[in-house]
């Protein structure tokens, strides 16, 4: 069986449009407000905190993998509006055969957002 694709939400992070880091951190919220909704319903991913995605001007800032996946890095998440269309797009990427979502398939809110993305080992 395969491993569940991964969200991994840099918990660290603050927000690209504050001018100081917030408290509790952007990140951190961002990360407890998925885990929320991934806990009233049976999502395709898991999701993970990390600390330091190395895109800290451009937070919130998480990061897509998965085996046999493309990897992706996303940044400027807003933790008060995109938590829905975080999670639309990790169920696409976790529905995908290998990790890419059309542009036009991701939610319009971050089809701009992607900093990166990293070839898979395989
Ligand atoms: S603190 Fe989030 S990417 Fe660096």
């Amino acid at each position: 069986m395969t491993a569940k694709s991964r969200l991994n939400i840099c918990t660290t992070c603050t927000s690209s449009i504050a001018s100081a880091p917030s408290d509790p951190r952007d990140g951190q919220t961002l990360f407890e407000r998925i885990q929320e909704v991934c806990a009233t319903r049976d999502l395709p991913f898991e999701v993970k905190p990390v600390e330091c995605l190395t895109n800290c001007k451009s937070g919130c800032s998480v990061a897509l993998n998965g085996s046999g996946k493309w990897g992706y890095v996303y940044g400027n998440v807003d933790p008060d509006s995109m938590v829905e269309d975080l999670c639309e797009l990790a169920s696409k990427y976790a529905e995908s055969e290998k990790g890419i979502v059309a542009w036009r398939e991701r939610p319009d809110a971050l089809r701009r957002n992607v900093i990166a993305r990293i070839p898979p080992i395989d």
